[in-house]
């Protein structure tokens, strides 16, 4: 695909995700060759910075690309480096950008970059629209000399109904189809593969439903605390931060209808579609059997003590955040109807995982008794994170007389492509859109959709009803209790059992 002579211009370019995330992809990038030929990148924030401090801080200096430039020939890293900028806005997002479009357009002369311009907001959501009103006011969203692109960054919105204000307030200033709402999940390669599993095979698809499928269970564990993230963290929740997004992401794909074709709209409308047929609950029993909150406490973690999450930095000491969601619900629809969902997402875990785990119905009729697969049924584990890969398990004859039954894998991992440059999340995902590709960007109705399934959950947390808040051992798989929701159906697949 062709990416057109482009400027960048990221909001928020003295902050944490700049110089973790964003300058290390575009470096990627560039060091690929995907970058277009004239090209420039303008940091932008509130922060007294010169073009050369910014260089030295985001590249020479960062810890994220200190090691990598070393590496490099001198030449290499300043081709980068020399398309790097950086304007200081003053005190306020919320000024006068008069003097940001006349440095933007002297970098236009002279890096010939044409009118071209993603504007990429790092910043709080909450500056979203403040960013969006003041460039429109100095004329920076027209788009009569060239595209103008709009990326933002999660959260976006902290319930419903901000989420809608802050569409509403994007779409003052910009058409939905030049906002990209970034979900880093969707540019993981794995979550990719989902719909290419389904959609180019013949063998998966027929399957793909309620006649076939028992249940489907996606964990997302990772190890790590609040780490220091608290302040923000605590605000959030796991609910917030990783199941409305993420999670509600990857449950779309698996739930979706084929698209007519593999178009941004058409997949997009099948995704919200998906969504839209997620069952509400709504009444405080279904809240209660199906949801399951939990905290991390203080425990040892491979002979090290770890802190509880009410002591990390930033929490509050009687806080009520969840670090731990568990969730099970129905699919409204002619093809999931009755086939339960379960998800959970957590902090503190023993391990760091995603996956995603289709079991199947167990055979009407066994005949070889005794069978392993008498008690196990056949699974599709699709791994998203670590050791990216597919794996099925399936009954197999043991050698020998008789007919013994045993499990066996069929497997591929990711890692078998080795020589496949893989590109990270961020660098998929910045190229998508430099490129105009919005397919795995969250558009406006597929964010809402996701919200409105989430609301009444956290409502029901917050009510100040008797809801639970479990506590589990830092290193644990979640509290006990969240067995009990799976229970009809099994257990939680222990990801780290191959
Ligand atoms: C982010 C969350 O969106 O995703 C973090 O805010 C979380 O809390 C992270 O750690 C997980 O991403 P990944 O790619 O490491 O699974």
């Amino acid at each position: 695909k062709k990416t057109d002579n482009q400027m960048l211009v990221i909001f928020g370019a003295s902050g944490d995700l700049t110089a973790r995330k964003l300058i290390p992809s575009l470096f990627n990038l560039y060091l690929a060759d995907q970058l277009p030929e004239n090209f420039v990148i303008l940091g932008v924030s509130r922060s007294d910075l010169t073009d050369e401090a910014f260089r030295d801080r985001v590249v020479y200096d960062s810890e994220y690309l200190k090691q990598k430039t070393k590496d490099l020939d001198d030449g290499r890293v300043k081709g980068f480096v020399d398309k790097l900028y950086y304007e200081d806005l003053g005190d306020s997002y919320d000024t006068d950008y008069a003097p940001l479009r006349k440095r933007v357009e002297a970098l236009k002369e002279k890096h010939n970059t044409s009118g071209n311009i993603i504007y990429y907001l790092s910043t709080p959501p909450t500056l979203y629209e403040t960013v969006s009103h003041n460039l429109s006011n100095a004329g920076m969203n027209t788009q009569n000399n060239g595209w103008k692109r709009l990326i933002v960054e999660k959260p976006f919105g902290y319930s419903l109904e901000t989420a809608q204000e802050l569409n509403k307030g994007l779409h003052k200033y910009f058409k939905e189809h030049q906002i990209y709402r970034i979900d880093h999940y969707l540019g993981k390669e794995t979550v990719q593969n989902l719909l290419v599993t389904r959609f180019s095979n013949s063998i998966f698809e027929p399957l793909w439903n309620r006649n076939y499928i028992q249940h489907v269970e996606i964990t997302n564990a990772e190890s790590v605390g609040a780490e220091k993230r608290g302040g923000y963290y605590d605000k959030s929740g796991a609910l917030r931060d990783m199941f409305q997004n993420h999670l509600l992401q990857l449950v779309s794909l698996v739930v979706m209808e084929p698209p007519i074709g593999a178009d941004a709209e058409e997949i997009r409308n099948e995704k919200v579609k998906a969504l839209k047929s997620l069952r509400l609950m709504t009444k405080d029993k279904e809240l209660f059997e199906n949801t399951i909150r939990a905290q991390y406490v203080a425990s040892k973690v491979d002979g090290k003590a770890v802190k509880g999450y009410r002591d990390e930095e930033g929490v509050d000491s009687n806080s009520t955040t969840e670090t731990y969601a568990a969730i099970k619900f129905y699919v409204d629809n002619w093809r999931w109807h009755g086939v339960p969902f379960y998800v959970r997402t957590a902090k503190r875990m023993p391990t760091k995982v995603t996956e995603i785990v289709i079991h199947f119905k167990k055979p009407h009729h066994q005949i070889f008794k005794g069978s392993e697969m008498q008690e196990m049924d056949n699974k599709l584990i699709i791994r998203i994170q670590p050791d990216e890969g597919i794996l099925i398990k399936f009954g197999v004859k043991v050698p020998g007389q008789g007919f013994k039954v045993e499990r066996a894998n069929l497997d591929f991992y990711y890692a078998s492509l080795a020589e496949t440059y893989v590109m990270e999340a961020y660098e998929r995902l910045l190229l998508d859109a430099m490129q105009g590709d919005a397919t795995l960007y969250a558009r406006a109705d597929e964010v809402e959709a996701a919200w409105e399934f989430v609301d009444p959950i956290l409502n029901y947390w917050n009510s100040g009803k008797d809801v639970r808040m479990y506590g589990y051992a830092a290193g644990a798989w979640g509290p006990e209790n969240a067995d009990g929701l799976i229970e009809g159906d099994g257990y939680w697949r222990n990801p780290s059992e191959n």
